[in-house]
């Protein structure tokens, strides 16, 4: 995935291409780049790695120019050099893409049979060669297009501007999000609204199979086939405001910081505080449901492992989770009385809408669990329930991940109401749980800190962290330790306590640290077990428990984090603190890139 943005405007765009690509560096920063057309010359400059390598380099070597395009990139063809960094020239030709043109070998060879040169590995290179083909041959520019995506396969989002033609600039969307910002006497493309919001809140996207010509006062839009479409102007509640880190070292620190107030929102949302009930959850009736899928991708997938269990314990609806790249390729019996939910902080993932796809072309109601509002998977589901976390910025989910939580114990006590599993009673007591969230979780934040910065120098030291867990813990072990992984860079594995026997515990010694997560449930005896039979086999046990649970266990511990006593459906939202405070501070000791760890993305809108 990457992120691209366009302007056809009658004033200088260099500088805010590159505000623009500020915005959009979520979609990967392995590269950035611009081009612009000024009188007859179009020219670009590019860096690898962040955007600041790139202000640099215009700094040096400033381009003027009134029409321009830019793109920061995240690699999927070729590594993340200079010279696979978009734009992409072939003669007039200058073209950004988001996606993957999965025939692009074939085309490659086709091209390079009839004599094209190619300086790059990218699959975006062949969008232009074909681009300068068909042009070559007589077709206009919009005819050129059309007959370049007859011949591509995979998605993809890209723009075009020809040198031959400084005033217009061409787009087309299959796959990833592509939007037209309407200014004023200019117009922009974008990967969403987000980047455009500085310039224009008014946007129109495209749907999939759309394609657009834009010039500084208009825009057209057509589908594959050039035949003309309608799609709607609508105004954006996107802010222009970048968001900044306050007084915090990284946004991820700031994020977990804001999770009592994130949480705030999304209870002011979902509940009743007068008569402790939810509300705002009936978008889906729940009560003729036989059974519900769920499909996400990275910590939004383990949210949803939190939810199935949420959703059966409360609302005895049978849950099926999957990670959205697999669920899109399985064979499934799909049924009118079924429901499906896909949990996507960004909204634009391109598995999740993928599944999302598949589910509503057989029938099946679908909800989305959001974060961003008006993100392609919100708009395109039957219900939307938005997360209300805010801006998340850090590329490791933190806030997001226990507003999922959240609002996935809202949506399982209205379920539970909806098909008679849960009284009124009930749905009180939980309620009030779910109420004392922020205060609690402001007081761990606070306490344990001290505890996890000394841990984390500990953590600092080694290569290789188990994590174990049952029932709602086990996602959370995933969860950890797939935190400790994307920005400390150290192997972890999140495994169900139960199912260490059969294999993982071959790899217990004495240099191997096991984070145990075990609130004081009904699982705490048999995690117990699990604990003593690593223990025993010199593995060397980091607890994360309750003061109930303390006080149970008296096994030697080389750390023991005491949370207070909480009930089951506020549990994982407490527990999950430690586990990404120890995760922060520990890449932050490693001196790793915290917000943007190496080969990430904070959306990835390719396959
Ligand atoms: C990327 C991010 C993760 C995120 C996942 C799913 O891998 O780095 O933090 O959990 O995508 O993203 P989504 O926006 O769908 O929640």
């Amino acid at each position: 995935m990457c992120g691209l943005v366009g302007i056809v405007s009658g004033k200088p765009v260099a500088g805010r291409l590159v505000d623009a690509l500020r915005r959009l560096d979520y979609r990967g920063y392995d590269s950035a780049g611009i081009a612009t057309i000024e009188g007859d010359r179009m020219e670009r400059r590019r860096a690898p790695g962040k955007l600041f390598n790139l202000e640099q380099r215009l700094d040096a070597d400033p381009i003027g120019g009134a029409i321009g395009m830019g793109h920061t990139r995240w690699a999927t063809h070729g590594i993340p050099n200079e010279t696979n960094a978009h734009p992409h020239f072939v003669g007039d030709v200058c073209v950004v893409h988001n996606g993957i043109i999965e025939n692009f070998a074939e085309l490659r060879q086709e091209l390079a049979e009839d004599g094209a040169l190619f300086e790059t590995q990218t699959d975006t290179e062949i969008l232009a060669h074909l681009m300068a083909r068909y042009t070559a041959e007589g077709h206009k520019p919009v005819a050129a297009m059309l007959e370049m995506l007859r011949r591509l396969r995979g998605a993809y989002a890209f723009a075009i501007m020809l040198r031959s033609h400084p005033g217009m600039m061409m787009a087309a969307r299959c796959g990833p999000p592509l939007a037209i910002g309407h200014g004023d006497g200019e117009m922009f493309f974008g990967s969403d609204a987000i980047a455009l919001a500085p310039f224009t809140d008014e946007v129109t996207y495209l749907a999939n199979g759309d394609c657009a010509v834009i010039t500084r006062t208009d825009v057209t839009l057509f589908d594959f086939y050039g035949l003309p479409v309608q799609r709607t102007r609508q105004m954006t509640q996107t802010s222009s405001y970048l968001v900044d880190k306050g007084n915090h070292r990284h946004f991820m620190e700031k994020e977990i910081a804001e999770q009592p107030e994130a949480i705030s929102h999304v209870l002011a949302r979902y509940v009743d505080f007068t008569s402790k009930s939810v509300k705002a959850c009936n978008a889906i009736d729940f009560s003729g449901t036989d059974s519900l899928h769920i499909a996400a991708c990275g910590t939004a997938y383990l949210a949803g492992c939190i939810g199935k269990s949420y959703l059966e314990r409360y609302a005895e609806i049978a849950v099926e989770v999957d990670v959205a790249s697999e669920f899109r390729y399985r064979t499934l019996p799909f049924s009118k009385r079924q429901a499906a939910l896909f949990v996507s902080q960004s909204g634009e993932t391109a598995d999740t809408l993928a599944a999302l796809h598949i589910c509503r072309n057989n029938g099946v109601v679908t909800g989305a669990i959001v974060n961003v509002e008006g993100s392609t998977i919100a708009r395109e589901s039957d219900a939307v329930f938005p997360i209300l976390a805010g801006p998340e910025i850090g590329v490791a989910s933190t806030k997001a991940f226990t507003c999922q939580l959240a609002v996935f114990a809202c949506l399982a006590i209205a379920a539970g109401r909806r098909r008679g599993t849960i009284d009124s009673a009930q749905e009180q007591a939980l309620v009030g749980h779910l109420i004392e969230v922020p205060r609690i979780m402001s007081d761990v934040i606070a306490r344990i800190q001290p505890q996890i910065e000394d841990l984390a120098a500990r953590l600092a030291r080694v290569r290789h962290v188990i994590y174990m867990g049952r029932g709602t813990s086990y996602p959370l072990a995933m969860e950890g330790a797939l935190k400790l992984k994307e920005i400390a860079y150290i192997h972890a594995e999140g495994y169900a306590a139960g199912e260490l026997k059969h294999g993982p515990i071959a790899l217990i010694d004495d240099s191997m640290p096991v984070i145990v997560i075990a609130p004081y449930d009904r699982f705490f005896e048999k995690t117990v077990s699990n604990m003593q039979e690593v223990a025993a086999r010199g593995g060397r046990i980091i607890l994360i428990t309750d003061e109930k649970g303390a006080a149970k266990s008296s096994l030697a511990t080389i750390a023991r984090i005491v949370l207070p006593h909480v009930d089951d459906i506020i549990s994982p939202l407490i527990f999950a603190l430690p586990l990404q405070m120890l995760a922060y501070h520990t890449a932050v000791i490693m001196g790793t890139d915290v917000d943007q760890p190496r080969n990430l993305a904070k959306s990835v809108t390719v396959e």
